[in-house]
């Protein structure tokens, strides 16, 4: 377990409005360019979150790839971690096998075991047992997520059925709703887990790296290939800015400090290292 430093109210002012509780919803943006930090950040704000508060945390990204790496970057913290996959995901791909829900449910159940060695043998189930090995296993599901201090998952999952039914704590189903990459998300994909319901949401990002990816002009048109945190940001909402980068040898973060970030964006490696 990593240990995680005590984040500063004039750091991370949106923390201090946590532990007071002083606002019923708030949203917060935190922006930087690549390497700053940025998900070890999202980390850091949801476990002393989840300690201060003793709530539940829903923390997404848009895609698999950035969800893995937050719910890994969670997970090193000590903090019990689900990563809810689509169930189509071929979980071969996941990076984070360990804290994957459909893995967790393996091996509590014999009947459930008995049933999915079946249905992975003979690609099918007659109907009383596929309508058996759902009932057990979404039984299993809500038991593991209802135990859970953060859970995991893209902006479109947060919208399943297991997610949707887990009990609510302090008549809410979370603390708070965190969005890593938003600024690559589609505004709609991001207003579905902030739909859950949550005292504080925090959107993370980058609003001058790519934006959604958007294939239809139509769409294009209608305003979607904007990020809802870029449209927080143009309305002049503030944000909380990382500077420092730890990932870009300082020969090749020249070009985008100049580039892109106005000269702000500052190198924590050296030449050497
Ligand atoms: N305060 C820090 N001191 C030293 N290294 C750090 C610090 N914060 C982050 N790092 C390291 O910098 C690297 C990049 O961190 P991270 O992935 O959180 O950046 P990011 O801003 O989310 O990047 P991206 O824009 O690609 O999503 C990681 O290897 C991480 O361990
Ligand atoms: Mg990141």
């Amino acid at each position: 377990m990593e240990t995680m430093p005590p984040l500063k109210d004039q750091d991370m002012p949106f923390l201090s409005e946590v532990e007071y509780n002083s606002t019923p919803f708030d949203r917060q943006t935190n922006a930087g360019p690549p390497g700053t930090g940025k998900t070890v950040t999202a980390a850091t704000v949801v476990y002393h979150i989840v300690k201060q508060t003793k709530g539940r945390v829903l923390a997404c990204a848009p895609s698999n790839i950035a969800a893995d790496n937050l719910a890994e970057k969670i997970a090193r913290t000590g903090l019990k971690v689900v990563r809810v996959s689509a169930q189509r995901r071929d979980l071969k791909e996941s990076t984070v096998p360990s804290i994957e829900l459909q893995n967790q449910i393996q091996g509590r159940d014999p009947i459930l075991d008995q049933l999915i060695k079946k249905k992975e043998k003979s690609g099918w189930l007659q109907e009383q047992d596929y309508k058996l090995m759902n009932k057990i296993k979404f039984g299993l599901e809500i038991e593991i997520l209802n135990k859970a201090d953060v859970i995991c998952c893209t902006c479109s999952t947060a919208a399943c059925k297991t997610i949707s039914m887990l009990k609510p704590m302090d008549h809410q189903q979370f603390q708070c709703v965190l969005i890593d990459e938003s600024t690559q998300a589609m505004e709609p994909e991001t207003i579905i887990p902030i739909m859950k319901g949550a005292q504080k949401v925090v959107l993370i990002g980058d609003h001058k790296q790519l934006g959604p990816t958007i294939m239809s002009r139509k769409a294009d048109g209608f305003g979607l290939s904007k990020s809802l945190f870029e449209r927080l940001v143009e309305a002049g909402h503030e944000y909380f800015q990382l500077e420092e980068q730890y990932r870009m040898h300082p020969a090749i973060s020249s070009f985008p400090r100049k580039v892109f970030y106005e000269g702000l964006l500052q190198d924590g490696i050296t030449h050497g290292q």
